[in-house]
């Protein structure tokens, strides 16, 4: 079947250079819709957000509690639980940091074995810091997390249950709103890792009724510096950083933080990037979530097939993963296979993926990743598998 993507020529940088894009699941391209809302806010006088009287301060601060508007109906929340950070990384860190005060040797955190390191190595902090013991829920065999001991892990003492909404290197998903339930069951709280989620797959935290909910804007075709984290319970939050916009007073020796959200976003917002995830946003729903699924099992299910048509290679990812293929080869390194895809401008990614426990219980030290967005088409498939073949041929 030969798929075409509709929205490829929204991709100026896809359409201006000549390669072949395979590594969403890293960082997106952005549409020329992004392009020009970034543009436009530039050439029309940047301001800096909530610190002004004049009109371009008071449209970067609107441009910002806009973008919280937007992600927040995207996600199922409302805008007063939206805090933007730079990333994932700082959404999760935002929360480990919170729990540094509450938690002490009796208590621990569960986490599972897919985790990205930015779901890891926090929590491993955090546990040091405070004494609190780090509980896992390991993956089996089959690449699926192994439930047995959930119950017994989930205890009056675990404090929180962070894990991935979708793997980075495995592309499943794990059985969320059972893992949800089982959290709730025994009143401990959640965190969902939704880097890999949200650019696939329709949200409602809400619905979820998780507590916490983090994700990154370039892996939602927006720039890089955009992140979310999502706090069902915004006032049992403490502000991650202190410095400029969150107090009402400041003295030599005490503060007074202000009561709206502005408490918890210290320093200047990353508007360029807010701008642009608006711009994503608005994007994405004039496509609707349901086609980008559809066209990305299709292209995942194509490349898949691709990997599995040459000996030298095999597929380590889900069989149900429908935006990633993770593969590797016995014979040949993955940095290998990735520097010859890249010299035939086909980019894909290759190594640990910053998920070395992952991939330690998978059998494997690194392998090599292809993942899909809402631009590629077969024509991708057909140049990566040209370069899968090239490498066959040379070290066989
Ligand atoms: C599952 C997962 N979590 C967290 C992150 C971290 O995202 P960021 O680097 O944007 O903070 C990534 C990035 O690849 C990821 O794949």
């Amino acid at each position: 079947m030969q798929i075409s993507s509709p929205w490829k020529s929204d991709f100026p940088s896809l359409n201006n250079n000549d390669f072949c894009y395979l590594d969403s699941a890293a960082t997106c391209q952005s549409p020329t819709p992004v392009i020009e809302a970034i543009r436009d806010y530039l050439i029309n006088g940047q301001g800096n957000a909530g610190r002004g009287m004049h009109g371009l301060s008071e449209g970067a601060t609107d441009a910002i509690e806009s973008c919280r508007i937007r992600v927040a109906k995207f996600i199922g929340a409302n805008s007063s639980q939206i805090i933007f950070t730079k990333g994932a990384t700082e959404s999760i860190n935002y929360v480990a940091s919170n729990l540094r005060e509450q938690i002490g040797p009796r208590d621990s955190i569960l986490i599972t074995e897919m985790e990205h390191h930015s779901n890891l190595l926090p929590w491993q902090r955090l546990c040091r810091q405070t004494g609190a013991r780090l509980n896992v829920v390991p993956l089996g065999s089959n690449g699926e997390l192994d439930l047995t001991n959930l119950e017994l892990l989930l205890n009056d003492q675990c404090a929180l249950f962070a894990f991935s909404h979708g793997s980075n290197v495995l592309g499943c998903q794990p059985p969320t709103e059972t893992l949800i339930k089982a959290a709730k069951a025994a009143k401990v709280k959640t965190l969902l890792d939704g880097a890999q989620y949200i650019s696939h797959n329709p949200l409602n935290v809400n619905q979820l009724d998780c507590d916490y909910y983090a994700f990154s804007g370039h892996k939602l075709y927006a720039s890089s510096g955009s992140g979310v984290l999502y706090c069902k319970d915004i006032e049992s939050l403490e502000p991650f950083l202190l410095g400029g916009g969150v107090v009402n007073r400041a003295s030599l020796t005490n503060y007074l933080l202000k009561d709206d959200l502005y408490r918890f976003e210290a320093g200047s917002a990353n508007q360029v990037a807010l701008i642009g995830l608006s711009a994503a946003i608005d994007y994405i729903q004039t496509i609707g979530l349901a086609a980008i699924m559809e066209h990305e099992k299709n292209l995942a299910l194509q490349l898949k097939q691709t990997v599995e048509s040459y000996h030298s290679f095999k597929v380590v990812s889900h069989v149900n993963s429908h935006n990633l293929v993770s593969f590797h080869s016995e014979k040949i390194h993955s940095h290998d296979i990735a520097s010859i895809l890249a010299e035939h401008n086909v980019a894909v990614r290759a190594g640990h993926h910053c998920a070395q426990p992952c991939l330690n219980a998978v059998g494997l030290k690194h392998c090599v990743r292809a993942s899909v967005g809402l631009y590629n088409d077969s024509h991708d498939i057909e140049r990566f598998s040209k370069g899968l073949a090239e490498i066959e041929r040379n070290f066989s």
